[in-house]
């Protein structure tokens, strides 16, 4: 394990006055990543990114180099890189902030990719929703054409890369890789059947690349300080920097750049600790859709080995907080509501259960549920997970599941006192009054 604690890495020209423009970044090392990759064959490039043991930061954590390297090569047809900046996961708010603040850092490392895999055209699918980084990136855009980053002759040496910018309308779901390509298409964003994989029939029927704004603005720092500058941070297998969104009950939510292998609790403490020093109840360790643990394994580190063997997901990076004041329940039927909104409605399991998910959650938090709708809702996500058609619907079996493993006693008090023991909802109208008592933690991972 590498140091722990707070880091200054990716984020280090955040707080630097006018970064965004072109200029100030390349006071400040700017491009000098994309110098060093003209110097490279396209193939040491990816060795270089492979060696770095960076792991994608969208979620699923599939190494980068090695994606890269499945990408179809002399096929005769063009080969693109995309760069998902849907940012959808409720709790994650770390690429926007990247692409606001140092929007030059995503584009030089979009031209990296571009040489890595012999791209002549590259795209960015950022979030509608996100009108600044929008704005920045489309300056930062023309002033690296105007400069000869991007176009036909990439700082003169013959190589040629373009990039646009596509403005996307705002579903969570064309955030997953295949439907954001249909999106990018034109197409109504729904994922595709795979085989065949992006890497040989991607956007338009051609070899293609997705990956996520962290993961792509990582690479021209590998490149330009070295691998084992990337790995004197976190693990063999989690190595490097992590832009972290922590929030919920914390002092000081916010984007934190930290090591990998830094504990929960370390994040918290680094956050202010916990709000008003109220008591940590369970925590998301990477958005909504990774299982939520309980207290005690805060001292977990943020590592994807770690945070599996708890029997949860890294995800995106979106650490979120809860304290025994907050209703687990009414968190998981939020969460619920907003997958099941979010569903594209392609599958059955996922379009039909996310609807009977939500009805059965209300139905316990207004105090009309019956012992047996913890094995309804147990045996709905059982049908749901693994058999959906893409992550959306595993994703939303997940709070659930794991809420009722750790905190069933929550659920047994909405059921058999009728009402909901925080006060949120009305009480069903023959409901015993009771006062709220805050939950202790759970017992433990079992
Ligand atoms: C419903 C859903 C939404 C997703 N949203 C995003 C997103 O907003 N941004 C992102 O980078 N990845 C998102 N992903 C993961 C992508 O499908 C894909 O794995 C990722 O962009 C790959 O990039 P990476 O290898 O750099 O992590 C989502 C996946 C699913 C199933
Ligand atoms: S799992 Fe949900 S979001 Fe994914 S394809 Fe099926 S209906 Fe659409």
């Amino acid at each position: 394990m590498g140091t722990t604690g707070q880091v200054t890495a990716m984020s280090y020209r955040y707080d630097i006055d006018g970064v965004a423009d072109l200029e100030v970044y390349e006071q400040h090392d700017g491009y000098e990543g994309l110098r060093i990759a003209l110097g490279m064959e396209p193939a040491e490039i990816v060795q270089a990114v492979k060696d770095s043991g960076l792991r994608g930061r969208g979620g699923a954590g599939f190494p980068t180099g090695l994606k890269w390297s499945f990408v179809a090569q002399g096929t005769g047809k063009p080969i693109y890189i995309v760069c998902n900046a849907d940012e959808g996961e409720p709790g994650t708010f770390k690429d926007r902030p990247l692409m606001e603040l140092d929007p030059h850092q995503l584009i030089e490392g979009m031209i990296v990719g571009g040489l890595a895999l012999n791209s002549e055209q590259g795209y960015i699918y950022l979030r509608g929703e996100f009108a600044h980084a929008g704005r920045q990136l489309a300056a930062a855009i023309r002033q690296a054409y105007a400069k000869g980053y991007l176009g036909a002759d990439v700082m003169g040496s013959g190589r040629r890369f373009d990039l646009t910018l596509h403005r996307a309308a705002g579903a969570y779901i064309c955030g997953e890789e295949t439907a954001l390509l249909d999106s990018l298409e034109g197409r109504r964003g729904q994922p595709r059947l795979r085989p065949p994989f992006p890497a040989a029939h991607g956007l338009f029927g051609c070899p293609t690349t997705v990956n996520n704004v962290e993961s792509i603005a990582a690479v021209p720092f590998i490149l330009r300080h070295g691998v084992d500058w990337w790995r004197q941070w976190g693990t063999d297998k989690s190595p490097g920097p992590k832009l972290m969104c922590i929030s919920g009950e914390v002092e000081r939510p916010g984007n934190y750049e930290v090591a990998l292998g830094t504990t929960v609790a370390d994040m918290i403490e680094l956050a202010g600790g916990m709000k008003d020093g109220r008591e940590l109840r369970f925590f998301c360790p990477g958005g909504s859709s990774t299982p939520m643990l309980p207290a005690s394994a805060a001292d977990t580190p943020y590592t994807f080995e770690d945070i599996a063997a708890e029997g949860s997901l890294l995800g995106t990076g979106a650490l979120m907080i809860y304290s025994t004041q907050t209703s687990v329940v009414d968190t998981v039927l939020r969460f619920t509501e907003f997958y099941e909104h979010e569903s594209c409605g392609k599958c059955t399991p996922c379009r039909e259960g996310g609807y009977w998910l939500s009805q059965v959650l209300r139905r316990i938090v207004t105090g009309g549920g019956r012992m047996e709708d913890l094995e309804l809702l147990e045996d709905v996500c059982d049908n749901i997970f693994g058999r959906s058609f893409c992550a959306l619907g595993d994703g939303m079996t997940s709070p659930i599941v794991s809420s009722l493993k750790y905190f069933r006693d929550e659920y047994e008090t909405y059921i058999r006192e009728r009402r909901c023991p925080f006060g949120l909802y009305p009480p069903a109208p023959d409901a015993p009054t009771v006062e709220f008592t805050a939950f202790p933690a759970a017992a433990g991972p079992s």
